[in-house]
């Protein structure tokens, strides 16, 4: 199969396209705007062979688009091209919109456009698989023992979610009036190695072993099901080769996890890992400090992934103890990647790999 998947240097789409390059023979081309989420040194590992093909490009350019379908001639597109971050968007939601809902309208039309030009069969086989968050479903109460599941209503909190859901209402209107084989996957929060250190999990990390605070919103008493990233890329490529079209499947690790738990178990592990500490503390979980939560921050996010178990067949490997011990020594072990990207080496580096 040719895939092109958009937001391939990105946090999952670097993982989707280390999966795909290491584990199948499939060809890749990797579309992304490389903003500052972007991040090719994600895929340096894979960046040499010759299935896996890489394009500067923005989605909200539908004639570029058009013209990298024409040449690439796709049997599917992975679309986890997005703005992602929460707290940028509520300081600034313009590029949310912009990326998320336009983005995907010109990407659904540039799809449908070369769809259109295919012989039957071929379109029957098409796939488009937008890959989108549980964030949609909105929040649910601490004490509740519900889940999300594939029919539960939308009621995005957030910017970042409103935007995710009007691009998934988007999606789903190119099935229904347009015929597009669409498959869409809600997931809850990932975690693993090449996180942009601005979420939770690195972010914590990197905090801690340079001595500083280690921010939590509120109590930290909410609730997220955490799915490590390498799970979710083989989740990903199961729904995209498998899966029916028009259908919808939510993804998830079955870990609720307080965030305060989440932070905590950090330390412990750097305790362990990383004992000898020289900013005057016994145990990094003295660096924890409480913060004013988050405007609209929902409470609990659980889903039920039921269906893609049954259906698919899939489920996910790591444990949310294996996965954080992972993520963890990746982090101590790739300080080099950390700090290029924290101090914008990274550009230089990108310009760097372009020269030669
Ligand atoms: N990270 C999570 O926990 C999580 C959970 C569920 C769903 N998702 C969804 O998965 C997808 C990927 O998330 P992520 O965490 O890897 O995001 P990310 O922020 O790490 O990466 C996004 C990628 O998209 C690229 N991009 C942004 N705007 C673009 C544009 N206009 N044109 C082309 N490329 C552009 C960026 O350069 C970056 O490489 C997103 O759609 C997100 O909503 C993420």
């Amino acid at each position: 199969m040719n895939i092109l998947i958009t937001g391939g240097a990105g946090f999952i789409g670097s993982a989707v396209i280390r999966y795909l390059i290491n584990e199948t023979k499939h060809n890749i081309l990797n579309v992304d705007k490389l903003t500052y989420a972007g991040n090719l040194e994600s895929l340096a590992a894979v960046a040499n062979n010759p299935r896996y093909h890489f394009c500067q490009a923005d989605i909200c350019d539908k004639n570029h688009l058009i013209q990298l379908f024409n040449n690439f001639q796709p049997d599917a597109v992975m679309h986890l091209a997005a703005e992602s971050h929460v707290d940028r968007s509520i300081s600034s939601s313009a590029e949310f919109i912009q990326t998320n809902i336009v983005g995907t309208f010109q990407l659904l039309e540039a799809s449908r456009h070369y769809w259109n030009s295919l012989s039957k069969e071929k379109q029957s086989l098409f796939r488009f698989h937008h890959i989108s968050t549980d964030e949609v479903y909105g929040d649910l109460n601490n004490s509740a023992t519900e889940l999300f599941t594939e029919v539960t209503p939308y009621a995005p909190s957030s910017p970042y979610s409103a935007s995710k859901a009007s691009s998934d209402h988007l999606v789903r209107a190119w099935y229904r009036t347009y015929g597009l084989p669409v498959i869409i996957t809600n997931c809850s929060n990932n975690y693993g190695p090449y996180h942009f250190p601005e979420k939770l999990i690195p972010l914590t990390i990197l905090n801690a072993m340079q001595g500083k605070k280690l921010p939590v919103y509120g109590n930290g008493e909410q609730i997220r099901d955490w799915l490590y990233v390498e799970d979710h890329a083989r989740a990903l490529y199961v729904v995209v080769t498998k899966a029916k079209a028009g259908e919808t499947y939510n993804i998830g690790g079955h870990n609720e996890q307080k965030n305060i738990d989440v932070v905590k178990d950090i330390c412990s592990l750097l305790d362990e890992l990383v004992p000898n500490k020289t900013f005057g503390i016994t145990s990094y979980k003295e660096l924890i400090t409480f913060i004013p939560d988050r405007p609209g921050h929902d409470v609990r996010y659980a889903i039920d992934a039921t269906k893609i178990k049954r259906d698919l067949n899939w489920v996910p490997q790591e444990s949310f103890q294996s996965g954080l011990r992972k993520t963890v020594l990746w982090y101590l072990n790739n300080q080099e990647w950390v700090n290029r990207i924290l101090t914008g080496e990274y550009q230089k580096w990108i310009q760097k790999q372009y020269q030669s």
